[in-house]
């Protein structure tokens, strides 16, 4: 079997983060989401993987490389714009062959990994097999709806009256039987070739279609909220281990990591928390559910449920929650001037004052 993963799309929920990144490489516990589905792909014992990526794809490549350092072997395919999962399956006809693949969505995070689902689907070989997980809101979703043996009748792409509350989460197995479907979809009302019509042309086709359920956590990291939810799930999962230099002067609760390298210095830290290597934090507290990437400064603060990207700068801020801070920002106090706020931010950014 062969894996091909989508690392492309524009992230426009994650803006402005995906401005300058692709956002399967925002870290979860200080290490890029898409790096957990590959080793997930590589312990389900696929090597042969294609990454689909668009307009980020160099910096994935950077990260990547050959993916021998998961024990993959990995080609990357280009796709021009994000035009849908459908699309890129086209794309990479030569790579698949007539080889079965697994599809999978490189900014999901998925905490069973892959390896059940996949032998599940070599013991029984459908034309297609989907992962479904229960959601509270179907609507975002493809939907499915299944008989009573697990097969699928009937797919539907974001419904405004769901049929049932069984979501794709972006993991499927397929059979060469789709590149005929993709190629006989048409784009869907947001102009994107959608995987779930072309599974949908396969049951029409009378072709077997299987599908199992998991109600193991499972996130696709779209949107910053997503993101810092799947941060925290990884983080409880997390052991600690102190690597780097915490003075006596701080106080370190429960299970917290601090990297070779990282200096811990008057600080309270409760964790679950990972601490970067050639990160500085003095004075603060920080935690629970917190992760600190690389090379940050932390000084003066308190800083709980949020992610700091490699290189940020937080000085004096009495209190940051459920807070992304992007690559080299910086947040400091303003001059006492008249008790201002000032603001530099780029397009797209939010930022929530309290009064
Ligand atoms: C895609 C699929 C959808 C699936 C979802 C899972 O949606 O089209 O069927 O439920 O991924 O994350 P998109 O994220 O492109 O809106």
């Amino acid at each position: 079997m062969k894996a091909l993963v989508l690392a492309g799309g524009t992230g426009s929920r994650l803006r402005p983060f995906t401005f300058t990144s692709a956002k399967q490489l925002l870290p979860i516990a200080n290490k890029p989401v898409l790096f957990y589905g590959l080793e997930a792909i590589a312990e389900a014992g696929i090597q042969e993987t294609a990454i689909v990526v668009g307009r980020h794809g160099a910096e994935i490549r950077e990260a990547v490389a050959d993916g021998s350092a998961f024990g993959l072997r990995v080609t990357y395919l280009h796709q021009e714009r994000p035009l849908g999962l459908a699309h890129a399956v086209l794309i990479a006809r030569e790579f698949l062959g007539d080889d079965d693949f697994l599809l999978y969505l490189g900014d999901n995070y998925l905490q069973e990994g892959l390896t059940g689902f996949v032998e599940r689907a070599v013991a029984h070989p459908d034309a297609a097999r989907l992962l479904l997980t229960p959601v509270a809101d179907p609507t975002s979703f493809g939907v499915a709806e299944l008989d009573g043996r697990g097969r699928v009748l009937r797919l539907e792409e974001k419904p405004d009256r769901p049929r049932s509350d069984l979501a794709l989460i972006g993991v499927y197995v397929f059979s060469a039987a789709v590149h005929e479907a993709v190629r006989a979809i048409t784009p869907s009302a947001r102009g994107e070739l959608e995987i779930t019509d072309a599974v949908q042309w396969m049951i029409g086709r009378g072709m077997r279609v299987g599908a199992e359920t998991t109600s193991r956590p499972w996130r696709d990291t779209g949107s910053v909220d997503d993101l810092l939810e799947v941060n925290r799930q990884v983080l409880d999962g997390m052991e600690g281990g102190i690597d780097g230099k915490v003075d006596p002067a701080s106080t370190l609760i429960g299970r917290v990591r601090v990297a070779e390298g990282a200096v811990v210095r008057g600080s309270r830290v409760v964790g679950p928390v990972v601490i970067g290597a050639g990160t500085v934090v003095s004075n603060s507290r920080i935690g629970p559910y917190t992760s600190i990437a690389e090379d940050c400064r932390v000084e003066d603060s308190a800083i709980e449920y949020s992610v700091l990207l490699r290189g940020a700068a937080v000085e004096g801020a009495s209190r940051i929650e459920a807070s992304l801070i992007g690559r080299g920002a910086v947040v400091s106090p303003a001059p006492r001037l008249h008790g201002a706020h000032r603001l530099v931010i780029g397009d797209h950014s939010r930022v929530q004052l309290t009064p």
